[in-house]
């Protein structure tokens, strides 16, 4: 029983499930939504007017790289503050970075990566654990950080060798044991490697060096053949497994091959993919679109977005990566460009606008990939992820009357430039709640640095 005023009313809400939307009032106290109903009589130490606005459960960035190393002292652009900044003015509210083991010892390694996000964040964040290495030491390290740390997703990469990510397949199946033993969701980053190094090769030999060749030398195939692998190692093994930024319809389709054989995998795909083809990247700032996967033909970009509208894919997320112009613009060879883009800040304005207004995406389809499926894959549900009493007080408020036209200047990366430069989509974010504390309004961030909390997540047991 509640004693005493509610923090915080919010009238005037056409509130968003996963099972429909209907106007009410919603109640919040210490943080949890404690009361929804037509009309709540308690009072509050404050009221908000939504003025009939949509009201979505807060979004759920299940990929971001805020402050990671380049090489040496080169980070992304971003770092926990600024990142997280341009999530909340976007209406996400949690945010799941990763860890990159700097040795065998992933409890330090993970120990030390929340010292540098948790002065910083201004939303909830969790951290997946990066594993490149494969040994007793490390299924100990695991082990501590599955049991006690809140760590319920590793991530692998198929890819990378050169940078000291790649996990070999014997490596990936071991891990794949362990996962499925401890009911720990694995993030795959599919790509064949050796075929991108034999093409990078011949291109660069022939002086193929424009960012189209980025593309090019990393065909569908290479994506598809990847996800194929490992989607057999899940099913041997039975770990569930989740393919971040899939980029191409062959990608998708070995996704949907593996499900319907009751492979536990599910399939990630990011705005950039959905916004932008290859094409791009003849532009004469063409490397700003670099990143890996790169972005593919314009019968991929379809081919996602029939994916997303069916069903085949569990969440978006943005993989967020970004770098300034001079960064991403001075190499002279493809290969030199640094891979990732911003787009954490424009998840649900895009897939409104682009999908809900104009391909039908449904309400509940929006819902799912942005908030209620990265809560329940990632294991952060039921506090994150719905609209419901019980739950944290986190949503964002839409606005479908007002067009917004993206530019550098109005969102909030810090970077100089936006791939999305002039895109108009029709809506606007409103607000921002985050544990009921009204963060961000009408492109302001209002919320204190550090506010936010690091999320102990768990998938349950096997
Ligand atoms: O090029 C990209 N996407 N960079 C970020 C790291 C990754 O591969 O997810
Ligand atoms: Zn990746
Ligand atoms: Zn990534």
């Amino acid at each position: 029983m509640l004693s005493g005023p509610l923090d915080l009313v919010v009238q005037n809400a056409k509130i968003v499930t996963s099972e429909g939307v209907y106007s009410a009032e919603i109640g919040v106290d210490e943080g949890k939504i404690v009361r929804i109903a037509k009309s709540i009589e308690d009072s509050a130490e404050r009221t908000y007017d939504a003025e009939g606005r949509y009201v979505f459960p807060g979004a759920i960035d299940g990929h971001v790289h805020f402050k990671l190393k380049y090489f040496d002292d080169v980070y992304t652009a971003d770092d926990f503050y600024t990142g997280t900044v341009a999530a909340a003015c976007g209406g996400v509210t949690t945010i799941i970075d990763f860890v990159t083991p700097e040795s065998l010892n992933y409890v330090e390694d993970f120990r030390r990566r929340r010292a540098e996000a948790e002065p910083n964040v201004v939303i909830d964040y969790g951290l997946h654990m990066s594993v490149t290495n494969f040994n007793e030491e490390v299924v100990k390290n695991l082990e501590t950080l599955f049991r006690s740390e809140g760590v319920a997703s590793v991530k692998i990469f198929t890819a990378y060798s050169k940078r000291g990510l790649m996990l070999d397949d014997g490596k990936i199946f071991k891990l794949m044991q362990l996962c499925k033993k401890w009911n720990v969701l694995v993030l795959v980053h599919a790509e064949n490697e050796y075929i991108i190094n034999s093409l990078v090769d011949s291109f660069v030999e022939e002086g193929k060096t424009e960012p189209i060749y980025h593309s090019w030398s990393r065909p569908d195939f290479v994506e598809a053949e990847a996800i194929q692998r490992v989607g057999l190692l899940a099913s041997v093994t039975g770990a569930e497994i989740l393919i971040v930024h899939v980029s191409s319809a062959a990608g998708l389709e070995k996704i949907v091959d593996h499900r319907s054989k009751g492979v536990k995998i599910h399939g990630e795909t990011c705005p950039h993919y959905l916004i932008f083809n290859e094409e791009v990247y003849r532009r004469p700032d063409g490397a700003k679109f670099i990143m890996s996967p790169p972005l593919k033909k314009e019968s991929d970009r379809q081919a996602l977005w029939k994916g997303l509208l069916d069903g085949c894919f569990s969440v978006v997320g943005s993989d967020h990566a970004c770098f300034d112009s001079v960064r991403k613009l001075s190499p002279k060879r493809f290969t030199e460009v640094p891979g990732g883009v911003a787009g954490t800040e424009v998840i649900p304005m895009i897939l409104f606008s682009e999908g809900v207004l104009k391909r039908g995406m449904t309400f509940r389809r929006f819902v799912e990939v942005t908030s209620l499926n990265p809560a329940r894959v990632y294991g952060l549900y039921p506090a994150k992820g719905q609209i419901a009493v019980g739950s944290d007080a986190d949503f964002y408020i839409l606005d479908p009357m007002r067009k917004t036209r993206l530019t550098k200047e109005n969102l909030h990366s810090n970077i100089d430039h936006s791939i999305y430069e002039d895109l108009e989509v029709n809506c606007n974010i409103v607000a921002t709640f985050s544990r009921g504390e009204l963060i961000a309004e009408k492109g302001v961030f209002m919320g204190e640095r550090g506010r936010g909390r690091y999320l102990f997540r768990s998938r349950g047991v096997a």
